[in-house]
């Protein structure tokens, strides 16, 4: 699987098919996580929250992991080379990171992109890396219960899905939430918006020892 291809066209797509919902999405609990000080940001793409992340965390460190280079290239360029941000070509869930040694976990619209069991090893991996206190931020898709919304989910799903095995050769074919891989790692869902018919949501997750 490779989002290379796709990585000089990503930002345009994004904004002719979702205009700003997405981006709202990534950074919708910013305020939130503002003293946490470890950050790593996994399946970043071409740097869209890390941009904004960098300049409204300025006492934060960041480690910024992708599998494909060319969306790394471009998420580097985003914030200007900054020295706070290091960059990392690997890929989950066979990377290992160092143990709890990050207070914040970033993966928006990047655990889409993983099957079961994949996708229960991935945040095994990355819950490893998570302090205690920890927070997690995820913004993704969602399938709405129930009417149109969730017709509509479905079928405009079943279309980015199909794109994406195409242009990447993701492995998904399906959205799997990732809300009890999360649980069984002891984090908890502390607040959760949703927008665009339902069809997004912005999460914030926190380990028990959060009150
Ligand atoms: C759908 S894009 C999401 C990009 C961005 N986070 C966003 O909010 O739009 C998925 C990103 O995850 C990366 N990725 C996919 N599979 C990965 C893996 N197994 N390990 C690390 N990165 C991966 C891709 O290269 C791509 O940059």
């Amino acid at each position: 699987m490779s989002f290379d291809w796709l990585a000089p066209h990503y930002r345009w797509m994004e904004a002719v098919l979702a205009g700003r919902k997405m981006q709202r999405c990534r950074v919708a609990w910013l305020d939130e996580v503002r003293a946490c000080r470890n950050v790593l940001v996994v399946g970043e793409g071409p740097g869209r929250f890390l941009e904004v992340a960098v300049a409204q965390m300025p006492d934060a460190s960041f480690v910024c992991v992708d599998a494909s280079s060319a969306m790394l290239e471009r998420a580097r360029a985003a914030v200007l080379g900054n020295p706070r941000v290091s960059f990392l070509h690997a890929s989950l869930p066979e990377w290992e990171p160092p143990a709890a040694a990050f207070d914040l976990i970033v993966t928006h619209f990047f655990l889409d992109c993983f099957p079961e069991p994949v996708l229960s090893q991935v945040v095994a991996r990355l819950a490893a890396a998570a302090t205690p206190d920890a927070r997690w931020l995820l913004a993704d898709f969602q399938i709405p219960e129930r009417g149109l919304a969730r017709l509509r989910a479905r079928g405009l799903l079943a279309l980015a899905y199909r794109f994406f095995r195409i242009a990447t050769a993701l492995p998904a074919t399906e959205l799997v939430s990732p809300d009890e891989a999360l649980q069984r790692h002891g984090f908890r869902l502390k607040s959760r918006i949703s927008a665009n018919w339902g069809l997004l949501h912005s999460d914030l997750w926190a380990r028990d020892a959060v009150v």
